[in-house]
């Protein structure tokens, strides 16, 4: 697995996209690989959330590969549109344990795609983020057109989309698409720090919140009804039990 590079610390796994010399561009081997290292990530139970990088010091992920889709058919624009957003955009965003992006370069196109598709996003102050496919005279085709308006509204979602134009960091954390804007050095023990303080929380309660928060945007689907069954589901769970016996001990739970 050459363009991912997957490595632990802890409970928690460092996903890279490791193709520096392209800007880590999202080429369809490298969107394989990424749902591959995922799906090894969720089987794995001693990891506990995940965050997801860029290699090299230039870029987070600069966007689709647009070399190898330059000369698609529309069949195949959609093929990879339709199969990149299975394979990795959705099934991150329904990863049952917390999702990281940690943005340390150009989050472009299907990079900042990839970014929004985590569950929190944190940024180098050095980082710039942008959609620019209509400069290519496409749109975005990795869940952009629903997920940008969904963090920073729809006004502000066709500013940037029509512009094509890039975000600074700062300008990022003022819109709300980004949690935080940290020193590039420091991003990657922020990212750890930030996620360490969730790991030690009841994990089934976190994959449980990220069903009923993700139910909020699904069409046809109501998400207080979600939220009532999931909390009701809670009750019958160990980490219920030991969450709330440590509560009445006086002692921190262990789960
Ligand atoms: N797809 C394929 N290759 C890409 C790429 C992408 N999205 N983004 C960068 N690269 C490649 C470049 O072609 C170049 O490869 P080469 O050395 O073989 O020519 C290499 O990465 C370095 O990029 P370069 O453009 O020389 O760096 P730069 O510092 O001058 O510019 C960017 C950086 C990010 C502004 C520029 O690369 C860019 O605009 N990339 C495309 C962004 C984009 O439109 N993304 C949306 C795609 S849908």
């Amino acid at each position: 697995m050459s363009n991912i590079l997957v490595e632990n610390h802890e409970s928690i796994a460092v996903v890279t996209i490791n193709r520096p010399q392209q800007l880590n561009a999202l080429n369809l081997a490298t969107i394989k690989e990424l749902n591959a290292a995922l799906e090894n990530l969720r089987a794995d139970a001693a990891v506990r959330a995940v965050v997801i990088t860029g290699a090299g010091d230039k870029a987070f992920v600069a966007g689709a590969d647009i070399k190898e889709f330059a000369a698609f058919s529309p069949a195949e624009g959609a093929a990879m549109a339709r199969n990149g957003q299975q394979l990795v955009f959705d099934y991150i965003e329904g990863f049952s344990k917390p999702v990281l992006a940690a943005i340390n370069g150009f989050a472009l196109g299907g990079g900042l795609e990839l970014a929004m598709a985590c569950h929190m996003r944190i940024a180098a102050s050095t980082a710039k983020m942008g959609l620019p496919e209509v400069t290519l005279g496409i749109i975005p085709g990795y869940g952009g057109t629903q997920r940008l308006p969904q963090l920073v509204g729809k006004g502000k979602a066709f500013e940037m989309i029509f512009s094509g134009a890039m975000l600074t960091a700062e300008e990022a954390l003022q819109w709300g698409l980004v949690n935080k804007v940290v020193e590039k050095e420091a991003l990657l023990t922020e990212a750890l720090a930030l996620l360490q303080k969730m790991t030690k929380n009841a994990p089934g309660a976190i994959a449980k919140t990220i069903v009923a928060v993700n139910d909020a945007f699904r069409d046809g689907v109501n998400g207080y009804e979600t939220e009532i069954s999931e909390f009701g589901s809670c009750f019958e769970s160990d980490e219920f039990v030991e969450g709330t016996t440590a509560f009445t001990e006086k002692r921190k739970p262990n789960f």
